[in-house]
């Protein structure tokens, strides 16, 4: 297949463009390369010493005697070499990334705020306008979040994929429907996700777009076995307060013996998969494509999930490093259950790796091999979700 991965050059799109490729896939990475910038812009590096995209394409044509294409455009405002793009390579798939991903960064100041939004939604609203104009048999595989359903209290019952039957009541009527699960974003990053989702069900209806929004949960880890085959493919490693995802920052802190910094009670229970387990699931979306005018296709794209509060304490057994209680910046639940459904991704053949799965030494030991390149004063979250009012 003809695969353009949006967003190629970061933390899931880099491992994915490998795997895509190994997979004997036509790849073309598109990226703009802001999340090299943003990395300067926070003075917080990738604690794994990730090399220039060129260096990267080069390292995986020596390895794998492979070429990767590689575009530089903005997704969100270069429309029409985007457009252009699409229709030169006429794509069989898209896998769409490009978009800021970090809910601490989304609340960091209103310029930020703004930049989420203008960037996230522009890039999707571009993405399906170009399709439309371009390749409107290609398929669109879209990198959502959990985060779009909420973390509220659901009493047991399983989030579904994406849909949920309801019982609408107006007038003395009633009727029966199947409706997009209602929305509940805890920060501007998730909300971007779920306007996401009314641009996917209005093209996917109004031109039969073919689409797939895959819900993923927290992913943990680094590496898989195309970005272990040479140091210079490397991934990216995220640590800092802002981009840092919780399990990963949790392994880099007992890593450099830094106390495990839990925010809140501890409470807040997530769903998490493993980046190679992430790369495996686009491989499997890519080869399931919904029918042109099916409904946008939504899968959990997660396979467990855990206590915040859980996750530090098995980390600081398994290490010795102590839990530290912080205030928490974010405006959530201070606990909630967790039940996920991800039948679907099973049923294509996902076979799940667990934390038990003895992946977690891994990431520990890569993150001590890097610790010198830590920056202690980033670790800790600046982002507050909602602004202090000023004492009088
Ligand atoms: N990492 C996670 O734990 C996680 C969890 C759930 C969902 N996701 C989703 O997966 C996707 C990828 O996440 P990631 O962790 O790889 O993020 P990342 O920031 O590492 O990668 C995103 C890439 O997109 C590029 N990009 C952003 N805006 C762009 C634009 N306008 N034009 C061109 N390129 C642009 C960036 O330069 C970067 O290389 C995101 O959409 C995110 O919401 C990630």
């Amino acid at each position: 297949m003809k695969v353009i991965i949006l967003g190629g050059d970061g933390f899931c799109g880099w491992a994915t463009s490998l795997h895509l490729s190994a997979e004997g896939h036509a790849v073309t990475i598109v990226d703009n390369l802001v999340r090299r910038r943003t990395d300067e812009e926070l003075g917080a590096v990738s604690l794994t010493p990730i090399r220039s995209i060129e260096e990267r394409l080069q390292a995986w044509r020596e390895t794998r005697n492979t070429p990767i294409d590689f575009v530089q455009l903005d997704v969100a405002k270069d429309y029409e070499q985007l457009e252009q793009l699409f229709r030169d390579i006429q794509p069989d798939a898209i896998v769409h990334f490009a978009e800021q991903r970090a809910a601490p960064y989304s609340m960091k100041s209103p310029w930020h705020k703004r930049y989420t939004v203008d960037n996230n939604v522009n890039a999707t609203s571009s993405v399906l306008c170009a399709m439309v104009e371009a390749c409107p048999d290609a398929h669109l595989v879209h990198l959502g979040t959990m985060g779009v359903y909420g973390y509220g209290k659901t009493k047991g019952m399983t989030i579904p994929e994406g849909y949920i039957d309801a019982t609408l009541r107006s007038g003395g009527a009633e009727a029966h429907v199947e409706i997009l699960y209602p929305v509940d974003p805890g920060s501007i990053y998730h909300m971007t996700k779920t306007l996401d989702q009314l641009l996917f069900l209005y093209y996917a209806k109004n031109d039969g777009l073919r689409i797939t929004d895959l819900h993923q949960g927290i992913v943990w880890g680094t590496s898989t076995p195309e970005t272990d085959l040479d140091e210079r493919l490397v991934n990216r490693f995220d640590y800092d307060g802002d981009y840092g995802t919780v399990l990963n920052r949790f392994l880099m802190q007992a890593a450099i013996g830094h106390p495990l910094t839990v925010h809140g009670s501890g409470g807040q229970t997530r769903a998490f998969i493993h980046i190679r387990d992430t790369v495996r699931c686009i491989a499997l979306a890519i080869q399931a494509p919904p029918e042109r005018g099916e409904r946008v296709r939504i899968m959990n794209q997660m396979t467990e999930t855990h206590r915040v509060l859980d996750l530090a304490q098995m980390i600081s057994g398994l290490t010795g490093v102590p839990v530290e209680m912080r205030d928490n910046p974010r405006k959530e639940m201070a606990e909630n259950d967790l039940v996920v459904a991800n039948d679907t991704l099973i049923k294509l053949g996902l076979e799940p790796t667990k934390l038990s799965d003895g992946l977690m030494e891994e990431v520990l030991h890569i993150a001590g091999k890097h610790r010198d390149r830590c920056d202690e004063s980033r670790i800790v979250c600046s982002s507050l979700w909602v602004k202090p009012i000023a004492a009088e």
